[in-house]
């Protein structure tokens, strides 16, 4: 039995992980294992104190708006900190399995592939980038690229639903990407890693617009659809967001064995939590 190291606690992906990882270690600031990704020095010796035999990094500085803010520490959390863990995982010669974004595209063209250059337009984006050369700098590596996680925390489908539940009007912002329920995308790294996968692959949903989402939640709950409004540029938030960031998923359907990437499906997971009354 491996051991593994999960960076990251109470975090969409990680809470996902602890669902089907039994016996992983969590470690985060707020984990059960202590371990700060802005402490950038102090990362390679905690990594060798917890002396895992696989490392799987779902942490990340994921507020887009706060990391054009607080660059720096986007900076150190999503770039800095992976040259150490891939730096350990490198001198242990163990798996380094490491999680990007779509926003490392600039969203003009959409369904971008594996291939596809990079070409961020935030600094959430850029500080992503980073990171994913400095894993990829390390030949055992396995990036998986995603896109619009929801799962157990803030997430846009829960921002909808509260929103379209209490009666408010939601601006949403026009575009596409490839939303993902984070049960499957963890269930989904769990295969890569069972496969032994190196490289870049996309793991998300098939490409839908926001406001197609968050039409398809309003009926599904009987809320009124009419509440949700285009924002034409009216949300002044702080950081640019790429207009298409979809991701093609034609690799990752030929490798896994199950639907992580329909509509429906994504959405059924959703709906059944929703249901079960799950604390967000
Ligand atoms: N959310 C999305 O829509 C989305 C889209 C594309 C890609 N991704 C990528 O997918 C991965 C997982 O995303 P997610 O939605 O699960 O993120 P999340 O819910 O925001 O969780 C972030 C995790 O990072 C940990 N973390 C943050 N700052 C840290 C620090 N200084 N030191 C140690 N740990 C720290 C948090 O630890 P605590 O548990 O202690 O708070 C938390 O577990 C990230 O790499 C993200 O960039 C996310």
């Amino acid at each position: 039995m491996y051991k593994a190291l999960v960076l990251g606690n109470s975090g969409q992906l990680a809470s996902s992980l602890r669902d089907i990882m039994n016996g992983a270690i969590f470690a985060s600031r707020t984990g059960p294992v202590k371990i700060d990704l802005l402490n950038v020095d102090a990362i390679f010796e905690r990594l060798s104190s917890i002396n895992p035999d696989v490392v799987i990094n779902a942490a990340g500085f994921t507020s887009v708006d706060k990391c054009e803010l607080e660059k720096k520490n986007a900076y150190s959390v999503n770039g800095l900190s992976v040259r150490e863990i891939a730096r350990y995982c490198r001198g242990k010669k163990i798996p380094l399995i490491h999680i990007s974004t779509d926003y490392v595209f600039d969203g003009k063209e959409g369904n971008y592939t594996e291939e596809s250059v990079p070409n961020p337009i935030n600094f959430y984006g850029l500080s992503k980038l980073v990171g994913d050369t400095f894993a990829l700098s390390y030949d055992s590596s396995l990036l998986v690229r995603t896109s619009g996680v929801f799962g157990s925390s803030k997430n846009f489908p829960i921002f909808v639903l509260e929103k379209l539940s209490r009666n408010e009007k939601v601006l949403v912002l026009e575009g596409y990407y490839s939303p993902i329920f984070s049960d499957f995308l963890a269930r989904a790294v769990l295969q890569l890693i069972g496969l032994d996968y190196k490289g870049i692959i996309n793991v998300a949903g098939e490409r839908i617009s926001r406001i197609d989402l968050a039409e398809v939640i309003a009926d599904k709950f009987g809320l009124d659809r009419s509440l949700l409004i285009p924002s034409e540029g009216k949300l002044n938030l702080a950081a640019r967001r790429p207009y298409d960031s979809s991701l093609d998923i034609t690799k990752a359907k030929r490798v896994l064995k199950f639907d992580f990437y329909s509509t429906r499906t994504n959405l059924e997971e959703f709906y059944n939590q929703v249901n079960k009354g799950k604390q967000y």
